[in-house]
């Protein structure tokens, strides 16, 4: 079974909570989202290695801890990942980053890949799949699928915040993936909307609606 790691950080729960406020604009909300991004970061890499290395200061030589060989690919799920992959890339800037756009057909209901590009050598990387509302995992779902059959292993996800319908449907299809969020809210609506949740995320961050 995946493990579900929720950020209690109080930086990460100010800022989630300016996020939720209705009042709070686009540009706000891009660097709050960039910003808790980046702590989450911090979180995910948490247990990556470290090896000790030998270092010449300008006085002397000792030794410090150096990551090891651990590449990572960041992918954002179109469109409100996108507003995640900065504060990765902040701390991480080595990282490729590959896009994945699918939505579901309203006849079918069968997921449809309109735009999905990751990095080729995937399987030798971590990757952190990135969307702020993990709301039914729909998508989310079929981002992992579409990772795995690119040979994709070690996969984690990243999101500002979720229903618990969603992890259901993640953890029931991939428990082999972890979850890092900051905030498990209530429910979904009548429309997939997350309760209490902060609206269309996407909307927020560029000012459509
Ligand atoms: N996507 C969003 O942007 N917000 C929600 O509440 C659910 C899905």
């Amino acid at each position: 079974m995946s493990a579900i790691h929720v950020i209690e950080h109080p930086l990460v729960q100010h800022k989630l909570t300016l996020m939720r406020d209705e009042r709070t604009g686009p540009k706000e909300f891009r660097e709050l989202l960039e910003e808790i991004s980046m702590l989450i970061t911090y979180e995910v890499t948490r247990d990556f290695p470290v090896e000790t290395v030998e270092v010449r200061t300008p006085l002397t030589t000792t030794t410090g801890k150096a990551l090891v060989g651990k590449k990572v690919a960041v992918v954002p799920i179109l469109r409100a990942g996108l507003g995640m992959v900065g504060g990765v890339l902040q701390l991480i800037p080595a990282a490729k980053v590959g896009h994945i756009g699918i939505y579901r057909d309203p006849e079918t209901l069968r997921p449809v890949e309109y735009y999905c590009k990751v990095p080729t050598d995937i399987a030798e990387r971590d990757v952190l799949i990135c969307d702020p509302m993990l709301a039914t995992g729909g998508s989310v779902v079929e981002a992992v699928r579409y990772v795995k059959n690119r040979g994709g292993r070690s996969i984690r996800v990243m999101a500002l915040i979720a229903a618990p319908e969603g992890l259901r449907a993640l953890q029931e299809h991939h428990p082999d993936v972890d979850v890092y969020l900051a905030a498990v809210d209530e429910r979904l609506d009548s429309h997939g909307y997350i309760l209490p949740g902060l609206g269309d995320a996407g909307d927020r961050l560029y000012g459509t609606r």
